[in-house]
């Protein structure tokens, strides 16, 4: 009946922004070595294959820094892959054990030499135990506290 006893939903939510640059200068260093320790096969080939790879690059390590902090996980960048549907709507292709699939939204964005990604999770609690009343505490009492006469 009350709200008390419903089982509690929050929203977690990570954020994050990256220099497009920042990603080109880390490729142009360190090429192959970079990429194949952030990335998984699948991004390489969707984003590679793009005009402007970097942007998508920049999107999906954004996606993978968002959910790291929304989750509080420790980095595991090749654990999380980004896709996109048919529509070109982002998700999470792969998460980290433990993540539901139905749970985490991404959504992604890259202008003006920068990308990012915001990414939410609803968490479900456990059911909140009703605490008992504490002896004493919040009572109403018509003799001022006094006690009962007797
Ligand atoms: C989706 C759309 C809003 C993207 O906006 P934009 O200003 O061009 O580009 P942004 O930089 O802000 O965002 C790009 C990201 O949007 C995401 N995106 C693309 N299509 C999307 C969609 N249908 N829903 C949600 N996100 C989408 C992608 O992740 C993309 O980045 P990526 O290609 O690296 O994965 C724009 O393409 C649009 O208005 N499309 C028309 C609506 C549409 O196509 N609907 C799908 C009908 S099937």
């Amino acid at each position: 009946m009350g709200h008390a006893a419903d089982p509690t939903g929050v929203i977690r939510i990570g954020l994050d922004l990256v220099e497009i640059g920042r990603i080109e200068r880390l490729v142009d260093r360190w090429g192959e070595r970079f990429l194949k320790r952030v990335f998984t096969e699948e991004e390489l080939r969707s984003s590679l294959g793009r005009r402007r790879s970097a942007e998508h690059l920049a999107a999906r390590f954004a996606a993978k820094e968002a959910l790291i902090k929304a989750a509080g996980l420790p980095s595991g960048w090749r654990r999380i892959e980004i896709s996109n549907r048919r529509s070109g709507e982002p998700y999470f292709s792969q998460l980290p054990e433990g993540l539901a699939p139905e749970r985490v939204r991404l959504s992604l964005s890259h202008a003006a030499g920068v990308a990012m990604a915001i990414v939410l999770i609803e968490a479900s609690l456990p059911r909140r135990p009703v605490a008992p009343p504490r002896a004493g505490a919040g009572r109403c009492s018509s003799d001022g506290g006094r006690g009962r006469a007797g």
